[in-house]
């Protein structure tokens, strides 16, 4: 058996700070007060539903929650706070973007009403189509980053947070490439004292936290914390961090469809993807510059999955496209459709359309409150840097130096389940199973 490495308790009251709290974070701050009034069910969360097995698949299998294995914060004992450039409350946020029903709304306003976004460290130039006035003001770069870590202490003070917890769920930023400026601690602080241009907004919120040790995640595709100076600062001040963007619905759907073609050698020529949204998130796509940071991420997943490279007779001509469309009737309720020409024995052609009527915020809400939650775990496991193990809940998950992501939903999900094993010192699960027909 491994050794046993310590994992500390989860004591006292946990604070998980959303910068952005627009359709994803009020879904998660109600959905949390839904479920602790008893008002619903967290369904999605793997920290709050799902379970582990445990040791051997003889003499009937073990298989205890997870939060019955590892030491996952009680969820009423956790508070929400965070930033935007509108100032509604968190009732009136939710009621704005629509995505639950008002009844369940209503009957949480007196505690969503009390949560109010500080005002945020935010510039038009990296998010074309918002404007708001609560907005924090300084003349550099680092002064509006020491602002937000002023904001994390008040929190953590006024809120009696024994620790706290950083999600980035604000809009999607212009594509910026990594550059010299993000290379190192020193160049990035430079850089943030000279008001560098390849320093978006939700890159200060990412130092801020982890200058602070403070575990952050990022739901965004924005570069944020997945640039070499901040893995660099996480490992100094033992922030562990995961990135980037969401796995919700449609890249969610094609890492678990492409695995499974791929595991049959069936060949794949073309995957046509295309959606409709009418939220705010939509709003903010459908400016090609921000569109365009997104694009990158939902692409790198089929290539990686697929590795056209080793099967050139299934994959190397495969034709990849994805289109965003921004539709207001549709609101949060999106639809995603996908045709994939794919062939078989002999070459055959076949097609699978998949259309998936889903609601985005919805299926990203849980991945907020596991990442929230598994994070702070980390952080109470000593696990600092990036965690690996949270690629299952990103689409564009961000690896160690030299290393392929790895986008395969399964394989991501064996890597979760090993890594809560490991932390508590159980066996890792290989599925061989070979010893069980030994003699
Ligand atoms: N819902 C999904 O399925 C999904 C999936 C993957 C990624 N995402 C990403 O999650 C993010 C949130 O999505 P959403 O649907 O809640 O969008 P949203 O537009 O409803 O909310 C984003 C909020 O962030 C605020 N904001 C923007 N810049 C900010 C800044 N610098 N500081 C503080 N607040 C800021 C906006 O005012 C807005 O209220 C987006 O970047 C989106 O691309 C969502």
């Amino acid at each position: 058996m491994a050794k046993k490495p310590s994992v500390k308790k989860a004591t006292g009251k946990l604070g998980i700070l959303l910068p952005g709290m627009g359709a994803v974070a009020t879904t998660v701050i109600a959905g949390v007060h839904a479920v602790n009034a008893g008002k619903s069910q967290p369904i999605g969360s793997l920290t709050q539903m799902g379970r582990l097995r445990i040791g051997k698949r003889t003499g009937g299998t073990k298989k205890p929650l997870i939060k019955e294995v590892v030491p996952i914060q009680d969820l009423k004992k956790v508070v929400f706070g965070g930033w935007d450039l509108f100032d509604d409350n968190v009732y009136e946020a939710a009621s704005h973007a629509q995505v639950l029903d008002q009844n369940l709304l209503d009957s949480l306003k007196r505690p969503l009403s009390k949560i109010k976004p500080m005002k945020a460290v935010f510039d038009k130039n990296y998010v074309k189509r918002l404007d708001g006035k609560h907005v924090k003001r300084g003349k550099t770069k680092m002064a509006l980053a020491k602002q937000i870590m002023k904001d994390i202490e008040n929190f953590k003070k006024d809120n009696k947070c024994n620790r706290v917890v950083m999600v980035w769920c604000g809009s999607t930023e212009i594509y910026i490439e990594e550059s010299a400026v993000h290379q190192t601690v020193a160049s990035l602080e430079k850089g943030m004292k000279e008001n560098h241009k390849d320093i978006a907004p939700s890159m200060l919120y990412a130092y801020a936290a982890i200058k602070m040790g403070i575990p952050y995640a990022n739901g965004a595709p924005n570069l944020s914390c997945d640039v070499p100076a901040l893995v660099e600062l996480a490992r100094e001040t033992g922030a562990p961090i995961a990135g980037k963007d969401f796995k919700t619905g449609q890249t969610l759907m094609k890492t678990i469809l492409a695995p499974g073609l791929k595991a049959r050698a069936l060949g794949i020529e073309g995957w046509f993807s295309t959606n409709i949204l009418g939220n705010r998130d939509g709003a903010v796509l459908d400016d090609p510059d921000n569109f365009k940071t997104k694009e990158v991420s939902k692409m790198g997943v089929l290539d990686q999955i697929l590795e056209p490279e080793l099967y050139p007779e299934l994959y190397k001509d495969l034709y990849h496209k994805v289109r965003i469309n921004y539709y207001p009737p549709r609101g949060d309720a999106k639809e995603g459709w996908d045709n994939i020409d794919i062939r078989g024995w002999l070459n055959y052609p076949m097609q699978i359309k998949v259309d998936f009527l889903c609601r985005d915020s919805i299926l990203a809400a849980p991945i907020v409150l596991d990442l929230a939650l598994f994070l702070d775990l980390a952080k109470r496991a000593d696990m600092s840097g990036i965690q690996e193990w949270l690629s299952f809940y990103l689409k564009s998950p961000q690896a160690g130096k030299g290393l392929q992501p790895e986008h395969d939903i399964f394989k991501q999900l064996a890597k979760l389940e090993n890594t809560l094993r490991h932390m508590v010192g159980e066996d890792l699960i290989n599925h061989l199973g070979l010893d069980y027909y030994e003699n």
